[in-house]
């Protein structure tokens, strides 16, 4: 037995097997490559789901954890820390917002701007109890807590965890007639992907953002954008919404906020809405600790230089002209993307989304597939423009291009 099938075999044995996923064991990484135990290399083109956006290893992040590492590490919310401040106020600015309440995984961040919602709509907005509403859209993926899967529309991500959280509405992704119909006097929040990330890196189509904005500002209702995946940098614009030039009420953060070191979270918006909570009516023993803080206001100041942005939009025009070629070769059915992300679907007898997956990794690409006959590629931002054409040309090559 090799090494890679022993620790995949004990790992079978004594975890719960909520992934599967590929036969490769990961043992460092440095950039946009990974190396396995016996010493093969791989191209990331996944980057843990855009949590890796600045790539594995980055010196400057992994310098500020380690300082911070011999300083003070957790101090808890019981009492004030000298990371804290700088953090909420350089994200908020960042954001062009007020508050921050972090927290640790996206799924928190998201509940949390569930709960916000709630408590804005009955403290603010005047909801009568219990009635209050929040429109989502289907296809959605926010994370894997019960209330968070009560809305969810994936039967695998959904089925006997029931009873379910009540209180959502689901409407299709992109359809704004559809949303505008479902918004009423008790609706306290739209909730939504500014592109749907889990669904195959769906975009809606041009003019929905601003138009959501537009209902949710008649209506005097939260937009809560959750831009966990899309957000800082993906797609070559710090958040997915200036796209459309559209600003939420409430952002949602997570994944590339750690800089794929620590898990850090935060629900982002004005002192109107977040100034609704009081001392005990939510927190985290871990929201908010120096590490996190300090690896992700290194990460706030590479933002703010607009670098990354930048290289996301440039290499992301180059990735999905290169996609979209692929397009008219009859093997693949269709390609979305925005920056240096995107949704690749097979065409029928072309493979399904892990079997090409399967055939990358041989080859030594990684990728993630999702739905059947959809891979993602999300690059970390870092990547070079030579590792992204090679894994292209693997790519091809496993598409018999
Ligand atoms: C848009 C979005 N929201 C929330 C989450 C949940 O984040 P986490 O896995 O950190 O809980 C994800 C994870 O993929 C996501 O893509």
């Amino acid at each position: 037995m090799s090494t890679t099938e022993a620790l995949i075999s004990a790992a079978d044995a004594h975890s719960a097997h909520t992934y599967h996923p590929l036969p490769v064991v990961v043992a460092t990484a440095d950039g946009a490559w990974m190396t396995d135990v016996e010493g093969r290399r791989y191209l990331d083109l996944l980057a843990g789901y855009s949590a890796l956006n600045f790539g594995h290893g980055n010196r400057r992040l992994i310098e500020a954890a380690k300082a911070q590492l011999e300083r003070v590490t957790l101090t808890s919310r019981a009492f004030h820390h000298d990371r804290f401040a700088a953090f909420c106020t350089q994200l908020a600015e960042l954001c062009g917002m007020e508050m921050v309440l972090p927290m640790n995984t996206g799924a928190e961040a998201v509940e949390t701007a569930v709960k916000t919602a709630r408590k804005w709509g009955y403290r603010v907005k005047g909801v009568p109890a219990e009635m209050a509403k929040i429109v989502v859209a289907g296809n959605n993926f926010h994370g894997r807590t019960t209330t968070l899967i009560s809305f969810s529309t994936d039967p695998e991500a959904r089925a006997d965890y029931g009873p379910y959280t009540p209180g959502f509405e689901i409407v299709p992704y992109g359809d704004v007639t559809a949303l505008r119909a479902a918004v009423s006097e008790n609706t306290v929040a739209v909730l939504l992907e500014p592109i749907q990330g889990e669904a195959g890196v769906l975009v809606p189509p041009a003019g929905y953002l601003a138009a959501v904005r537009e209902v949710t500002r008649e209506r005097n209702v939260l937009f809560v954008a959750d831009e966990v995946q899309s957000g800082l940098g993906r797609t070559g614009r710090t958040f997915a919404c200036e796209h459309e030039g559209v600003v939420p009420d409430v952002y949602v953060l997570g994944k590339a906020l750690g800089g794929g070191i620590v898990p850090v979270s935060a629900v982002v918006s004005s002192e109107a809405v977040l100034g609704v909570f009081r001392p005990g009516e939510h927190g985290s023993t871990f929201g908010g600790n120096p590490l996190a803080c300090a690896v992700a206001l290194e990460v706030i100041a590479m933002l703010r230089s607009g670098e990354f942005q930048e290289r996301a939009a440039q290499l992301g025009e180059h990735l999905l002209r290169e996609l979209g070629a692929l397009a008219g070769t009859g093997r693949v059915a269709e390609v979305r993307g925005r920056g240096l992300w995107a949704g690749v679907d097979l065409a029928r007898g072309y493979g399904t989304g892990r079997e090409i997956s399967e055939k990358l990794m041989d080859r030594g690409v990684l990728v993630k597939d999702t739905h059947g006959p959809t891979i993602r590629i999300a690059p970390p931002l870092v990547i070079s423009r030579e590792d992204l054409d090679w894994g292209l040309d693997q790519l091809r090559a496993v598409l018999g291009l």
